[in-house]
């Protein structure tokens, strides 16, 4: 027998591995609801203009909402055979109603119909994912306002360079989702325009309303170019790009979240929540959340590169490669929002060992810029001549093997007459971070000015 939806030039039925290089209907059925609800506005656009009668209009209605709930409880039958969820579900309709279901494909194709199937569906993801990012934020949020005061080391080349407080560290991916939250954002006002109704690539000679359709499924107008409306995936390309860019950003501060736990750091303790333990190693605490987290942007980019890839070069307007965009994206994309939650849920648990970090802020001399800036602040040295001063004292503690702070006067003096026992309240970590005051920097009231920033601007958001 010949396919029921497509086969009547056809006198057999296709070979059973067309069939299953065909189908998409074991990944698309996710697309369910999005694909009833354009059939619902199509339907009643249809009646609207008088394309179909007002009692088929009704008998679809009901139709789609039964096989919804079908599709809910679990007792809708998806069939191979009927390739995608836009068949399983025009097929199933037409078991429930008979005729009027056969009207309801009049004035559009599944080329318009997957588009915009798609694009809602990618609407949605958008808008959870930025209310996941704002999730994250605020738990980082809440761990920046408790850490203003905290001194860690802050690492350039992860060599000690400069203490920090650790607030002002976990602000610093606060601004990085923020970024990636207005890329989804901008993302998504670019999938404001509908393509159903441009049909399989010219439009129709029905006298469709666009406008309602539009409407009635959330988007702000049609898309005005039908060729471009069914061969468009860059609303797909965009999200899995800014979900890269995110997922990136995770991947760093996993890798942080991994280091700051081993035993040589000791900076952070993952709650019992996030971690696991060694099947052969019983002093193990692994971060494997973190670990995961740090490697999900290798499909979630991946992802990104294969659409890249399945795109480039398909001559307009719809072909069938694209439905290959479809499992890469919405594993992608689950990924990330797993990422994201798996975060959030580390960073409100995570121990903070405000000690150890304070005791590794002074290593490697971490405040000898204090001492250039002191130089030319109160002796108007240049900074360059104050570079090369501070310079000589630091291979002078290297070599006694001493801090800064233990340098004694006479020492400082023989390297230069200038520097006073004034030089000794600004070694300390504490009153270096302290100083740090410039806007944006790292001082504990910038970090608490910052804080309240934040918190205003995701109350209001
Ligand atoms: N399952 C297809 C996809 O995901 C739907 C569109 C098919 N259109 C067609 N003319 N074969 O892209």
């Amino acid at each position: 027998m010949s396919n029921r939806m497509w086969g009547g030039r056809f006198a057999s039925s296709p070979n059973a591995i067309m069939q299953e290089i065909n189908a998409s209907i074991d990944f698309d059925k996710r697309l369910y609801s999005q694909d009833i609800a354009g059939s619902i506005a199509h339907a009643n656009m249809l009646a609207k203009t008088g394309i179909i009668s007002n009692d088929d209009n009704l008998a679809i209605q009901k139709g789609l909402e039964a096989i919804s709930k079908e599709i809910e409880q679990n007792k809708f039958t998806f069939s191979t055979e009927l390739e995608d969820i836009h068949m399983n579900i025009e097929n199933r309709l037409a078991e429930l109603i008979g005729e009027p279901a056969k009207r309801l494909h009049t004035a559009r194709s599944r080329n318009d119909q997957v588009a915009t199937d798609f694009k809602l569906y990618m609407r949605q993801s958008a808008d959870m994912l930025i209310e996941q990012i704002s999730d994250l934020q605020s738990a980082l949020i809440i761990r920046a306002k408790e850490n203003a005061n905290t001194i860690m080391p802050g690492f350039t080349h992860l060599q000690s360079a400069q203490p920090v407080t650790f607030g002002h560290h976990l602000l610093a991916y606060v601004e990085m989702l923020d970024r990636d939250k207005s890329r989804l954002k901008d993302a998504r006002t670019r999938m404001n325009e509908c393509p159903l109704g441009s049909a399989a690539l010219a439009g129709t000679s029905f006298p469709i309303d666009r406008e309602m359709t539009a409407k009635e499924l959330g988007f702000s107008r049609p898309t005005a170019n039908s060729l471009d409306a069914v061969s468009d995936r860059d609303f797909v390309l965009e999200t899995l790009g800014a979900a890269s860019i995110c997922a990136m950003h995770l991947s760093r501060f996993a890798e942080e979240l991994v280091i700051w736990s081993s035993a040589q750091f000791k900076f952070v303790q993952l709650s019992d929540q996030f971690s696991t333990g060694s099947s052969i190693m019983p002093q193990k605490r692994n971060p494997d959340a973190a670990e995961l987290i740090r490697a999900k942007i290798g499909r979630i980019m991946g992802a990104h590169t294969s659409l890249m890839i399945v795109m480039k070069g398909l001559p307009l307007a719809y072909s069938k490669d694209m439905q290959e965009d479809k499992q890469v994206a919405f594993d992608a994309l689950d990924n990330l929002s797993l990422a994201l939650a798996a975060m959030a849920g580390m960073v409100a648990d995570l121990t903070v060992n405000k000690q150890a970090m304070n005791d590794a802020a002074g290593i490697g001399f971490s405040t000898a810029t204090d001492i250039a800036d002191w130089l030319v602040r109160e002796a108007n040295v240049p900074f360059r001549d104050a570079h090369h001063i501070t310079g000589q004292a630091v291979a002078l503690a290297e070599k006694k093997q001493i801090k800064l702070e233990e340098i004694s006067l006479k020492d400082f003096q023989k390297i230069d007459k200038r520097i006073d026992d004034r030089i000794f309240s600004i070694l300390s970590v504490k009153n270096s971070v302290a100083s740090r005051t410039s806007y944006g920097g790292t001082a504990p009231n910038n970090i608490l000015a910052q804080v309240k920033t934040w918190q205003k601007k995701l109350d209001n958001k």
